[in-house]
């Protein structure tokens, strides 16, 4: 069975072909980077629209690299939540129409459940049960994951993503949209031990996180130093450390709890190496990531997905669909 997967919950359209026997046919993103960054964030509305421009071409482009035409897709899947609601009306209403005019079965899927499951899709891929941490610009969430759709939430921040927290340093250290990768890459300037930044919520128990606090550490002390290109790379690596060591001492935490010895790892942020690093040197437990393309949003998750869940595909199903700005994990049910 092939199914196209369709990406547009934020700023990038990721279109995708997945065959459940053969894997990834091919796959094509395009990044609205661009056009958001002279606004030092992503404008929703601007998002919707460029995604209105892209999906198509970007649909017609995959189908090609695939050797593939419209009537050899068997099924859609396309993310319905969560993200911004007028970017997945876009792909949903593409989504939705396509399957209609080709009389095909279509599929809303979870943006957090293809963060989730992309670390599938690698060749070493990890066996059910695992600890899920989900690293994005919108989710900091540790999943226990029995299986695909048997999920339960044990933590996530309280406040800011800590993809939003990396994100908003950076935009506050003066750096360009968007400001993750680029304070990542900046860190590795900085002087080891010159600041230490708090590990917020480690020192009493619980799974959640809280990610707001460190960032207005990370203001205060750019704001007291003499504020040189060295101080900027301090800073981002103080911050960089103090947030991996976070995710770090939370996840060490959850494999104990559920006595998993897989930790999967995906979503925007799980690109970084330091973070890699930190989780690679845990004794005894076997860590997995998605390929550096497929941590960011893209369409192969999306697919990758839909794949999972062919069985709740329903052919001939009306094509009416919604959008779902906030869609909780744990409100998925098994396929
Ligand atoms: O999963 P994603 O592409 O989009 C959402 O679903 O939110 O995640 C994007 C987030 C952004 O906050 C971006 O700055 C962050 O992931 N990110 C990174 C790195 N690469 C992307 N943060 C830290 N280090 C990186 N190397
Ligand atoms: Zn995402």
């Amino acid at each position: 069975m092939r199914v196209l997967g369709i990406e547009s919950s934020c700023d990038e359209t990721g279109i995708a072909l997945y065959d459940t026997e053969q894997g990834l046919l091919a796959h094509a993103l395009y990044s609205q980077i661009e056009l958001h960054a002279e606004y030092g964030g992503v404008v929703p509305e601007l998002a919707s629209r460029d995604h209105i421009r892209k999906t198509l071409p970007l649909i017609d482009e995959v189908l090609r690299e695939a050797n593939c035409t419209r009537v050899d897709i068997d099924a859609v899947a396309y993310t319905a939540g969560p993200g911004l609601v007028g970017a997945l009306l876009v792909g949903a209403a593409i989504g939705r129409s396509l399957a209609w005019a080709l009389d095909i079965p279509a599929l809303a899927i979870n943006h957090m459940e293809g963060h989730l499951l992309s670390p599938l899709l690698e060749d070493n891929a990890p066996d059910f049960p695992f600890v899920s941490l989900l690293v994005s610009g919108g989710h900091t969430l540790l999943v226990d994951v029995q299986g695909v759709g048997q999920y339960e939430v044990l933590g996530e921040s309280i406040d800011d993503a800590v993809g939003e927290a990396f994100d908003k340093t950076a935009k506050m250290l003066g750096l360009s949209y968007p400001g993750g990768p680029i304070l990542a890459k900046l860190a590795e300037q900085g002087t080891i031990d010159k600041y230490t930044f708090p590990r917020p919520m480690t020192n009493r128990p619980g799974l959640d996180f809280s990610f707001s606090g460190l960032k207005t550490f990370a203001m205060n002390t750019w704001r007291d130093s003499g504020q040189t290109p060295q101080d900027q790379a301090d800073v981002a690596l103080a911050f960089q450390t103090a947030a991996v060591e976070t995710l770090a001492i939370k996840c060490k935490r959850a494999l104990k709890q559920t006595g998993h010895r897989r930790l999967v790892v995906a979503g925007g942020v799980s690109a970084n190496i330091a973070l890699r690093q930190r989780l690679d040197a845990m004794p005894h437990i076997d860590c997995y990531y998605p390929q550096q393309a497929f941590c960011s949003d893209n369409g192969a998750m999306i697919a990758f997905a839909g794949a999972m869940r062919t069985a709740e595909m329903v052919k001939g199903d009306k094509p009416s669909f919604a959008a779902r700005p906030r869609w909780p994990l744990d409100e998925l049910t098994t396929p």
